[in-house]
């Protein structure tokens, strides 16, 4: 028999205290809020997609966030840039009030963000060096942002650090319409890594992907947020990626949190339950 939600929730530890990397070890730390998110609402029309959500993340933390297909977990991603913009709620990331940023501050801000998503958008006719090159483009503008041949000599170092972070050094020159799904999203990763951002959303980065280059993708974003301090929240359909390539999974139900727990105490059959939109129908 399945679950409901308030008995899964019940089912896992509930944490909701900050866990930050210490030591190889993600620990609680009350100072380290990278983003808070508190009353947060939605509606299209007359659907109310996002009713009352809170959670927080933190510096080195990995979220994943899951629901079923339509629950607004998109929404929910996009509003923590303005992409959507929210009804009502307060939203506080890297220490502005993103929900009261005046169009040159949330441009800044969203530079400081970066987004994998399930496309990966390439240019494909450039090069996998200039596209890296291109995720300059938050902190500088220019003809020099344009082409890795224009481009500054730091910037190039820069990009090649990017693209060894991904394991791709070696395809700096290759055109980016040569490369494999999961190499095109590894690209795209060190495109966004360019950007230096502290935040990172990644709205089903292995959907397309097979399960080799989607395992090697959602692994990599996750030893990305522990090395560089990043705090990554992701969305995967997949139970699997879900439990091993995250920290603490927020469960989105009915336009609310319904459960926010660690992974490591998430048990796969209730996690895929929820996915399903099951557990909360018993
Ligand atoms: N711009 C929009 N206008 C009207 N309705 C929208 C808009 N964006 C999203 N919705 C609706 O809001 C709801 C939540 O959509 P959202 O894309 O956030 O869901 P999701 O949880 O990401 O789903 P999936 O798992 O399929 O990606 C859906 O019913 C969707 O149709
Ligand atoms: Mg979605």
């Amino acid at each position: 028999m399945l679950a409901s939600s308030s008995s899964l929730s019940s089912l896992v530890t509930d944490v909701t205290v900050p866990i930050v990397q210490l030591n190889g070890e993600r620990m609680a730390d009350d100072n380290s809020a990278v983003l808070s998110v508190s009353g947060l609402r939605k509606s299209f029309g007359q659907r109310h997609v996002l009713r009352d959500v809170h959670f927080a993340g933190h510096r080195g933390e990995a979220l994943a966030l899951i629901g079923a297909n339509g629950c607004g977990k998109s929404t929910l991603l996009r509003s923590l840039v303005r992409l959507v913009e929210p009804d009502a709620g307060a939203i506080h990331a890297m220490g502005k009030a993103v929900l009261s940023l005046n169009s040159s501050d949330l441009k800044n801000y969203r530079s400081r963000v970066g987004f994998v998503f399930q496309k990966h958008n390439l240019v494909g006719r450039l090069s996998v060096l200039t596209n890296v090159i291109h995720g300059v483009q938050g902190r500088a503008s220019g003809m020099r942002t344009w082409c890795h041949a224009f481009a500054k000599k730091e910037w190039r170092e820069e990009a090649m650090q990017c693209l060894a972070a991904v394991g791709l050094a070696d395809r700096a020159l290759q055109r980016a319409d040569s490369l494999s799904g999961g190499q095109s999203q590894r690209v795209a990763i060190a495109r966004m890594l360019m950007q230096r951002p502290e935040l990172v959303l990644a709205d089903e980065p292995d959907a397309s992907l097979d399960p080799k280059a989607g395992e090697e993708v959602m692994g990599l974003l996750y030893s990305l947020s522990r090395d560089k301090g990043l705090t990554l929240i992701m969305i995967s359909h997949r139970v699997e990626h879900t439990i091993r390539f995250s920290d603490r999974i927020i469960g989105l139900a009915n336009g609310v949190v319904e459960f926010d727990c660690r992974s490591k105490d998430m048990e796969p059959q209730n996690l895929l339950s929820f996915f399903k939109g099951e557990a909360a129908l018993v």
